[in-house]
């Protein structure tokens, strides 16, 4: 285990937040038994997780979910995180998880495609280093960035947690048919929130009628999301979450407004040659869709 700064440490190549899990539970993880139903939401962090965990709880929402959960992270914990929970053996089914782990940290079992399990949402890097950015200045367990170029560099060098977006994806990407998994972008989310709520339900063999459809896309417009205290995260405790931002902007192309031309130009370069081989199309605006 080798500690990167206060408040990262690195594990079998992933970097983690120190004092939220420890390396052997991670291991642990390699004898974590998958059941027929399970159902995993994985992401590189800063790619809408909380949104896709909205939609993915609401569609497999049960009567007693508001009694049994107090919020959407309950319902749907971190696999690596377990915060004081119990043993996750101990869940009944169906279980929900989220990660931001990597195929190789990743319950093996996984693999044999049981049911179907991984939803995956990616967002184009340059929305989401400015959203982390973002996020570090008020993750109490993150450390303060100076400036956005300062993170900026730490991002590129996968020094932050959940490593690089670069590896996330592409290992990801790349071992996709071991897996059943279906891959979403943010951005087709926030272009179609209809069709990606129809895609996942799909996805999880969920027989939605249209009024079921269109009462899930209400309530996780951004809008109405912001305004729900079982999804919009404002339950974390002011003392990790200094202000409550989770849900900061919503949009596609907000880089925009933080990178200057200079960032820009280097960060093509670096994509051009990390994503090379990965036939992924990102949409980085809405007014160009792709690159
Ligand atoms: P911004 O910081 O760009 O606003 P994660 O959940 O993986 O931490 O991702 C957080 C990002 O998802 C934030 O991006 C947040 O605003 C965005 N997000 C959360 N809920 C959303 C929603 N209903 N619609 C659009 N974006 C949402």
């Amino acid at each position: 285990m080798e500690s990167l700064n206060n408040y990262l440490f690195k594990y079998k190549g992933y970097v983690f937040a120190k004092g939220e899990t420890t390396g052997e539970y991670i291991d642990s993880l390699q004898h974590f038994e998958i059941r027929d139903g399970d159902v995993f939401l994985v992401t590189y962090p800063k790619s809408g997780t909380i949104w896709t965990q909205n939609i993915i709880n609401l569609i497999c929402e049960d009567a007693a979910d508001k009694t049994k959960f107090p919020n959407n992270l309950e319902k749907m914990p971190w696999l690596e995180y377990r915060e004081g929970r119990p043993d996750y053996s101990l869940r009944p089914s169906p279980r929900l998880f989220a990660t931001h782990l990597t195929p190789t940290l990743m319950p093996p079992g996984l693999r044999d495609k049981r049911g179907k399990q991984i939803v995956y949402v990616l967002r184009n890097p340059k929305d989401n280093a400015v959203s982390y950015y973002h996020f570090s200045l008020v993750w109490a367990k993150l450390e303060t960035p100076k400036n956005f170029e300062d993170f900026l560099q730490q991002y590129l060098a996968g020094n932050v947690g959940g490593s690089s977006w670069f590896d996330h994806v592409r290992e990801w990407y790349s071992k996709r048919d071991q897996y059943s998994i279906l891959f979403l972008s943010y951005e087709d989310m926030v272009m179609d929130l209809r069709t990606a709520v129809e895609k996942i339900s799909k996805f999880l063999e969920k027989n939605l009628d249209d009024a079921a459809i269109a009462h899930i896309v209400e309530k996780a417009t951004f809008k109405n999301m912001k305004k729900d205290p079982r999804a919009n995260y404002e339950f974390i405790p002011g003392d990790r979450l200094l202000k409550p931002q989770f849900m900061r902007k919503g949009t596609v192309g907000d880089w925009k407004n933080t990178f200057t031309v200079a960032q820009n130009e280097m960060f093509d370069q670096i994509f051009k040659e990390r994503m090379k081989n990965i036939p992924l199309h990102f949409i980085w605006d809405l007014d160009a869709k792709t690159n």
